[in-house]
C-alpha cells in the first residue's frame, strides 16, 4: 500500500525550485570544515545545495523521488557533488562513524536521532533544526506540522543530543527574509573525539 504521507510530499514538491537554505545552515556553515555530509529528509535539496557549494560532498536521502529529482537537476546544472538516495528513513540503515557532517532540517523522527549521532566520525558535526511545539498554536496558515509527534517539546532537542557536545543552541521564533515566522529549535553539536 502506498504511504499517504509519502504521496503528500510527492505532490508538495512538484514543480517547485529548491528554494533558499534554512538560515541556521547559512549562519553555521562557516564553522564547518568541508568533508562528507549526510542530509536526511533532504526534500528538494535547498540545504544540500548550500553545503555542496561550500565544498561538501553530500549524500541526500529522502523518500520523495520528485524532491530528489529537483535536487539532482540543480546539482548537475551547477556541477555540484550531491548524491541523492531515494529511501524511507524508517527503514534506512544509517552507516556508523562515516560522516563529517549530518544535517536534519524540518524533519523529526525521534527514533532516528541516535543513529544520526552515531553516523558522525569522531569530531564530526550535527546540524539539527526543526519546528517546536509552539508552532502548533500558529494555526492552519502556518508552515510545518501540527501533529505533536513531529514537533519538538521545549528543550527536548538538547536531551536528544545528550551524547554530543553542544556548540550552538537556540529555541524561539525565527524571522525569515520573506516575512514568514516559525517556532523552531536549532543545534550545532559535535561528536567528541
Ligand atoms: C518539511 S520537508 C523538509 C525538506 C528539507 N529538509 C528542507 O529543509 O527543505 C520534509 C521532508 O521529509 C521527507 N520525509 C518525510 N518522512 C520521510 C521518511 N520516512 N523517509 C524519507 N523522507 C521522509 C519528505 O519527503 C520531505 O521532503
Amino acid at each position: 500500500m502506498i504511504d499517504p504521507r509519502r504521496l503528500f510530499w510527492e505532490a508538495r514538491h512538484r514543480d517547485l525550485e529548491p528554494g533558499p537554505p534554512e538560515p541556521s545552515v547559512l549562519e553555521w556553515l562557516p564553522l564547518l570544515r568541508p568533508g562528507l555530509a549526510l542530509e536526511v529528509a533532504a526534500g528538494r535539496g535547498r540545504n544540500s545545495l548550500a553545503l555542496a557549494r561550500a565544498g561538501f560532498r553530500v549524500v541526500a536521502v529522502d523518500y520523495s523521488e520528485t524532491g530528489l529529482r529537483i535536487l539532482h537537476s540543480a546539482a548537475q546544472a551547477a556541477g555540484l557533488a550531491v548524491f541523492p538516495v531515494v529511501a524511507d528513513l524508517r527503514r534506512f540503515v544509517v552507516p556508523p562513524a562515516r560522516f563529517d557532517l549530518v544535517v536534519n532540517i524540518s524533519f523529526l523522527e525521534r527514533f532516528l536521532v541516535a543513529s544520526l549521532c552515531a553516523a558522525l566520525k569522531p569530531g564530526g558535526m550535527l546540524l539539527f533544526d526543526t519546528y517546536l511545539i509552539d508552532q502548533a498554536e500558529a494555526g492552519a496558515e502556518a508552515a510545518g506540522p501540527s501533529n505533536p509527534d513531529y514537533l519538538l517539546r521545549r528543550f527536548e532537542l538538547k536531551s536528544l543530543l545528550g551524547g554530543l557536545e553542544l556548540l550552538r543552541y537556540r529555541e524561539g521564533l525565527v524571522n525569515y527574509p520573506n516575512g514568514r515566522q516559525a517556532w523552531r529549535a536549532a543545534a550545532l553539536a559535535r561528536r567528541p573525539g
